[in-house]
């Protein structure tokens, strides 16, 4: 039988292909096994008081969970003393997070989503962590919010764990995108999906169809098409589903193709859309890119949009490539 490939292995690897440099490596590592203990804390659930509110809100007016929080803290602690990081940005804090001036800075900014799909964690359903790893741009100081605000073609890793029936680690250093399924009994993520790609066709969708009358036309027009089916223009069939997790609707696309939407519309229009750009939007463009699917607000590619703030929120259509073309030229037309 073959040897299985560890996580460990497979970054010492791309580390001697020159693909990963040894402190992203580290912190890849590192951030694996903060991963493994938010699971653990996940999978404890009730039996250890885990579910619930923290009775907090984050920056961005939205009522934290307590997993929220302490997903949060396992990031920030274990990445704070390894000496690979500049600095973090997280979802769940106003300001750009320094490492301790009694531990070295490196050359690496880490962004993330602690946990993702909060909604879903008092349900027992599928919730993540998402992250994106830019490098710091100017080495000389502290970083500031400034040196974050890159264009997601700039990350040099992005990935994602879900917490579900298994625990996998997703993750492209920009050589293809390959998960990774955590043994509980070794501890280890083993190297389990090598160079994940997306169909450019597809017959399934996602999207929070509850918004339907905020969309703007273009979206309108394509979802009406495609719950249409065999009767309308496209003459086939399609079918939805919807998580409410962005880590489980993306890794279903990833797994078996598909198109995920969180468009514009009216009710967040001021806003700029639902999902934020540092650490969904992007790091999750990076994936499905790498994987040969497409994402775009509609608009524009999402990898090319320059951040305005740390927090900005932006509409997200990413999957096969097909019908994101399909919906970017819908917008085109108008
Ligand atoms: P978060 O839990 O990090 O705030 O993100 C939730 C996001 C995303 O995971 C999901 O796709 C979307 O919100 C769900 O939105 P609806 O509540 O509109 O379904
Ligand atoms: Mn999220
Ligand atoms: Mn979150």
């Amino acid at each position: 039988m073959a040897q299985a490939v560890s996580l460990t292995r497979f970054l010492i690897e791309e580390q001697r292909a020159g693909r990963a440099p040894a402190d992203l490596r580290l912190l890849l590592d590192v951030v694996a096994r903060a991963a493994k203990t938010i699971g653990v804390k996940v999978s404890k659930g009730a039996l250890a008081g885990m579910l619930g509110e923290a009775g907090t809100e984050n920056v961005q007016g939205e009522a934290q969970k307590k997993l929220d929080v302490i997903a949060n803290e396992i990031l920030l602690q274990a990445n704070e003393w390894g000496g690979h990081l500049a600095a973090m940005a997280s979802e769940e804090l106003e300001n750009v997070h320094q490492i301790p001036c009694d531990h070295p800075r490196g050359d690496y900014l880490l962004l993330f989503d602690p946990l993702d799909g909060s909604s879903n964690i008092d349900i027992n359903v599928t919730v993540g962590t998402i992250f994106s790893v830019l490098e710091n741009p100017r080495r000389d100081h502290a970083p500031a919010e400034a040196d974050f605000l890159q264009p997601g073609r700039k990350q040099v890793a992005a990935g994602y764990v879900t917490y579900g029936p298994s625990t996998q680690l997703v993750l492209t250093v920009g050589n293809g995108v390959h998960a990774f399924t955590l043994d509980r009994e070794t501890g280890e993520f083993i190297h389990t999906h090598p160079f994940m790609t997306v169909p450019e066709d597809t017959r399934e969708f996602a999207i929070n169809a509850s918004n339907a009358r905020h969309w703007e036309k273009p979206v309108q027009r394509y979802i009406t098409e495609l719950q249409q089916g065999k009767d309308g223009p496209r003459g086939v069939d399609f079918n939805m589903r919807w998580v409410a997790s962005m880590v489980a609707d993306v890794h279903r696309v990833l797994t078996r193709g598909g198109i995920f939407l969180y468009p514009l519309d009216e009710k967040i229009r001021l806003q700029g859309g639902r999902l934020r750009l540092m650490y969904e939007a992007n790091p999750m463009a990076m994936l499905i890119e790498q994987a040969g699917g497409a994402a775009s607000t509609g608009r524009e590619r999402i990898l090319d949009l320059q951040p305005q703030k740390l927090h900005q929120r932006v509409p997200v259509i990413l999957g096969s490539r097909n019908e994101v073309e399909r919906v970017v030229a819908y917008h085109r037309e108008g």
